[in-house]
């Protein structure tokens, strides 16, 4: 088989850059190793700044976004036992939308299947070859069979775990990380969000998260150890303890009811760096991660594949391979700029396990000078709704 784009991974970035390239005319297949259910089942963020929605309109995914998902003008960040808004209209004209994740990635598939552009679940690539050629292939399995594609490109957004990335020669990357030291315990819950923006909670006893999918249906996260396990939370535990962290009118406002998911992820920040090698380009997980307290692991692997997608047109239409080699440089420079801001925000509101009286007070200085200074409110809401493309 042969095709111009193999793309590993059926995430948000392997199918939004399958779909920006169905519109530009290239032809690709997805090799996704899990199943489409499993994919559609994993329940991950749903934050979106207003140039990944323009970005999914272009894909010609923004009629549900539209119509189901929550546009909000403002966060408020919890410290102290009060609330302070930070009014994202005012300070930069922009609002972000809450749509979920999975809700995303099933309007991208269903896009993708009224295209009829190939995609094989199940089949995950276990090889890539010849990536410094122009005959790149993807070696994959599908059931006991192995298969091969040869092509002109391999897009990796086969996530953090994925095996683009560790096919790289050692020499040829660096990587930088920094895994903190907690994690955040999330569940989604069939009940009315805690107040109408997401409320971003400091707290002696740790951070909390009140976000949302939709007026019935919350999602909310705690901070915990990293060695927590599901079972030491059940949920009057998690109830009991976000009321703990609230401020009172907040934790009045809790209405509880079972958890119908419930996970712990780690915290941590990764950047590999370059994340172009010869004609395998990584985007998306497999390429960096943020942690969530920015809200921007999503809006990254749109920009990663806007990045790409702009840059494989140019290669096919103007056979100018521009595009290809500043891929890198353009990418990551919006990466760091969010792993700044991400880490920024958890340092502004997670309990760090190691920091001294001195570290907690200024930490509470920050908080504060936050909640006084306008220009402080512009920043973090400039960061927060995202840069131009
Ligand atoms: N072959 C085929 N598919 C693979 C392989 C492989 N060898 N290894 C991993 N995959 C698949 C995974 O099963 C997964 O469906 O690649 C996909 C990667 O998807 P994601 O992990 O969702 O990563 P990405 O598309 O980059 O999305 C980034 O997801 O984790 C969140 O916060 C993150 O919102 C951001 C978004
Ligand atoms: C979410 O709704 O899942 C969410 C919102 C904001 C974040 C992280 C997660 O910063």
């Amino acid at each position: 088989m042969r095709t111009q784009v193999v793309i590993i991974g059926a995430g948000p970035a392997g199918l939004l850059f399958g779909q920006l390239l169905q519109k530009q005319g290239i032809e690709n297949v997805i090799l996704e190793q899990r199943s489409g259910e499993y994919v559609l089942s994993r329940v991950r963020a749903g934050l979106i700044e207003e140039g990944t929605v323009r970005l999914l309109e272009r894909a010609g995914v923004g009629q549900r976004l539209h119509r189901e998902g929550l546009v909000h003008e403002g966060i408020e960040i919890s410290f102290g036992g009060g609330r302070h808004r930070i009014d994202f209209r005012k300070l930069t004209g922009k609002a972000i939308t809450i749509y979920g994740q999975t809700e995303i990635t099933r309007d991208l598939m269903e896009a993708r299947s009224v295209t009829g552009a190939p995609t094989f679940y199940e089949a995950p690539a276990v090889s890539l070859h010849d990536t410094s050629s122009e005959r790149p292939r993807v070696r994959y399995r599908k059931d006991t069979l192995e298969a091969e594609i040869e092509c002109d490109f391999i897009a990796g957004c086969d996530g953090f775990h994925g095996i683009s990335r560790r096919t790289v020669p050692e020499a040829a990357i660096r990587t930088y990380e920094r895994v903190h030291p907690f994690g955040w315990l999330g569940i989604l819950s069939e009940t009315p969000p805690v107040s109408p923006e997401l409320i971003y909670v400091n707290h002696e006893r740790g951070f909390a998260l009140c976000s949302m999918r939709s007026q019935t249906r919350s999602r909310l996260y705690l901070q915990c150890r990293v060695d927590d396990n599901i079972e030491d939370w059940p949920d009057e535990r998690f109830w009991g303890e976000l009321k703990l962290r609230l401020d009172p009118s907040a934790a009045a406002a809790v209405v509880t009811g079972p958890a119908i998911e419930k996970s712990i992820a780690p915290l941590r920040s990764f950047v590999a760096e370059p994340i172009r090698f010869g004609r395998l380009f990584l985007a998306g997980d497999a390429a960096h991660i943020v942690p969530p307290t920015g809200a921007k692991g999503l809006n990254l692997a749109a920009s990663d594949v806007y990045y790409l997608s702009q840059a494989f047109a140019e290669f096919y239409e103007a056979k100018s391979t521009g595009g290809l080699d500043t891929y890198s440089d353009r990418a990551l420079a919006r990466v760091w700029q969010a792993e700044r801001f991400s880490w920024w925000m958890t340092r502004l509101l997670h309990c760090f396990p190691e920091d001294s009286g001195f570290d907690q007070k200024v930490q509470r200085a920050e908080l504060e000078f936050l909640a006084r200074s306008v220009s402080a409110q512009a920043t973090l809401a400039e960061n927060y709704v995202g840069l131009p493309y």
